[in-house]
Order: C-alpha cells, then sequence, then structure tokens
C-alpha cells in the first residue's frame, strides 16, 4: 500500500513536471497564471471542452489549460488536476463550478 501512494506521488510530480517543463505547442488557450492540467491519456476530447470553458468564462489570462500526461485516477476519466487537486470524471458543468469557485 504505502508503495502504491509513493508511486502515485511520483507520477503526480512527474505530470507536473512535463506540464509545466512541456514545449507550449499542448495550449491553445492563452497563458494564465494557473495550469488546469487535462490528462490526455485517458481522454483526449475534454481538453478541448476544458478549452472551451475557459474562455466562456473569460478566464483565459488567469487559467492556462494544459494537456499532461497521467494525473492517477484513470478509471475515472476524464480527469483534471487544479491548484494540486485531481478531479475525476470531469464534466463541463463540474469544471465551470470549480473555476467558479476558484474566481469568484
Ligand atoms: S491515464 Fe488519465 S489519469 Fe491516468
Amino acid at each position: 500500500m504505502r508503495g502504491g501512494k509513493r508511486f502515485l506521488r511520483l507520477a503526480l510530480a512527474l505530470a507536473l513536471l512535463v506540464a509545466v517543463t512541456a514545449p507550449l505547442g499542448g495550449t491553445r488557450a492563452a497563458l494564465g497564471a494557473e495550469n488546469l492540467l487535462v490528462c490526455k491519456a485517458c481522454d483526449k476530447s475534454f481538453y478541448d471542452i476544458a478549452v472551451r470553458v475557459v474562455e466562456e468564462m473569460n478566464l483565459t489570462h488567469s487559467v492556462t489549460v494544459r494537456r499532461s500526461s497521467c494525473l492517477g485516477a484513470c478509471s475515472q476519466p476524464p480527469v483534471v488536476e487544479f491548484r494540486g487537486k485531481v478531479y475525476a470524471s470531469m464534466t463541463p458543468e463540474k469544471l465551470r463550478s470549480i473555476l467558479r469557485e476558484a474566481y469568484p
């Protein structure tokens, strides 16, 4: 069990590192101050949805949507990470709610 948590932490750290250091080719939205990571491994379609939600909410100057590798919740796609927290079974409505709470 302990090894599983260590693996999960390592996977999350690597995903964050990849997202931060990846070339900007994966970014379509304007560069904002905070990253919204979208796992591209388990659901390729949610990236475009996340970009659209960020644009609709006029948050492109605050949030950058980036594709990432596994975020550790593979069994419940789509998966995103925002402000260090991983959210599974993501929907556009859930994402709007998270961003609304973050940017009231
Ligand atoms: S493959 Fe998407 S969270 Fe693991």
